[in-house]
């Protein structure tokens, strides 16, 4: 019930249609990257160049393509633009990613990526265009778990209709489906021994929200958010998860040899995947009581409000909705800057900027959770104020700011910045001349 993992430095993969084998009965068509859905996961280590080709090989109705690789620190053009740097029907484009940031290697994470086209990301994600990249730092503990005991999970929510179709019909409100699947398989289990494993759980839904609790009643040990490590291990018996947020957890089975447990979504009810403890296994791993500390970006300059709100009866920030000829903020490159996110409307938003993670200064005028010091994918419920600050490193260029409930950002909740190099720079003094070393 895993997608298949490349760890090469180059990688191409296959935008295509492809029938996948999800419920009894007919296959479900879906739009894949590689073949499955999941679509194939890049695993690399960090620091090490990247380069990944996607091919758009679907029908030229479905129209071109852009991938963003969700929480890596691209270059703006290497990022998965919505309306520039497309990749046509039938063409290519290959993507590099340096595996670097602010002068070391990027910070070992989960991410994911996923086309992010301008009016059809909903379209195009609900078929299926969404693949982990997995970012593996050897800076991180080594005794976490790993190996086969360090397992993505990628949970979404589809309607099936009774031919096991899944027709995508926009609803700025979101789409959502009824059927709720963990790496594309329906009602899944997995056979686990009486251990610790390390669960990368990504929700990759358009829109739905889900609380994770365990059917055992047993915690979560929250290693990691979308930008990496926490400072420390957070215990949690339940988890609130917004559209592309990511959690990093270990669960420990140890004592429920025999026992079944589910992954429960207490929202709707719905056991999500069994886990099936039947193995007796010995755990050389152990959780460290400090995991990574938060990078220091120095203290904001800046402070920027942005409103998530709505616009004649459309999604907007800061009462506008995206247009890819509008910048909204051109922060300097080197930087840190407070942003400020507010929700005046009545439905939840998950705030995400592109390029870099932010660190969380206050939420609703008080402390931040212990789970949320640093993200790049945030919850925003209604009347809530987040404020974090975000530091403009290595990369001048566009990136986007927009809500993750899918939906939202193809109605307007979106817009970009522009990070830019010194506005006045201070004339470089020059070299003073090394004397010539005088030939004897
Ligand atoms: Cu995962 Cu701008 O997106
Ligand atoms: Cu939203």
């Amino acid at each position: 019930m895993f997608p298949p993992v490349d760890t090469n430095g180059n990688v191409s993969i296959s935008i295509d249609e492809g029938c996948v084998q999800i419920l009894d009965g007919p296959c479900t068509n879906m739009w894949t990257c590689g073949g499955t859905y999941p679509g194939l996961t890049v695993r690399r280590p960090t620091g090490q160049p990247t380069n990944v080709t996607f091919t758009n090989n679907l029908d030229a109705t479905a129209g071109e393509m852009t991938v963003h690789n969700h929480g890596n620190h691209s270059t703006a053009d290497n990022d998965g633009q919505p309306e520039s740097l497309l990749i046509a029907t039938g063409g290519s484009r290959t993507y590099r990613y340096d595996g670097l940031e602010a002068g070391g290697n990027q910070r070992g994470k989960t991410q994911f990526y996923h086309d992010h086209r301008m009016d059809v990301t909903g379209r195009n994600v609900w078929m299926g265009l969404t693949g982990l990249y997995i970012v593996d730092d050897p800076a991180d503990p080594s005794t976490l778990p790993s190996g086969e005991f360090d397992l993505p999970l990628v949970i979404a929510d589809r309607q099936f209709d009774a031919k096991n179709q899944i027709p995508y019909v926009f609803n700025p409100n979101g789409v959502t489906g009824d059927k709720f699947l963990v790496n594309g398989v329906y009602q899944p289990y997995l056979e686990v021994g009486d251990r610790k494993y390390r669960f990368r759980i990504l929700n990759a839904s358009n829109f739905r929200t889900y609380f994770l609790e365990l059917s055992s009643g047993d915690s979560f040990i929250q290693i990691g958010t979308e930008s990496g490590l926490l400072p420390a291990p957070v215990t949690r018996t339940g988890m609130r998860m917004g559209p592309a947020e990511r959690l990093d957890v270990v669960v420990n089975f140890a004592g429920e040899l025999g026992q079944n447990i589910y992954l429960v979504d207490v929202l709707t009810g719905t056991q999500l995947l069994e886990f099936r403890v039947t193995q007796h296994v010995t755990d050389d791993s152990s959780i460290p009581a400090t995991l990574r500390p938060l990078p220091d970006i120095g203290e904001p300059s800046v402070t920027r409000n942005w409103s998530f709100n709505q616009t004649e009866g459309h999604w907007a920030i800061n009462g506008l909705r995206f247009d890819p000829n509008r910048v909204d903020a051109r922060p300097v490159l080197g930087t840190t800057e407070k942003w400020v996110f507010t929700n005046p409307t009545g439905q939840p938003h998950t705030v995400h900027i592109h390029d870099v993670s932010q660190q969380c200064l206050t939420r609703n005028g008080g402390p931040c959770f212990a789970y949320e010091t640093m993200k790049e994918t945030w919850y925003l419920a209604p009347g809530e104020t987040l404020e974090v600050k975000l530091k403009f490193t290595d990369h001048v260029g566009m990136y986007m700011l927009h809500c993750h409930m899918v939906e939202h950002e193809d109605d307007g909740m979106m817009t970009q910045f522009e990070v830019v190099g010194r506005a006045d720079p201070t004339p470089r003094p020059r070299p003073t001349p090394r004397p010539r070393p005088m030939a004897h």
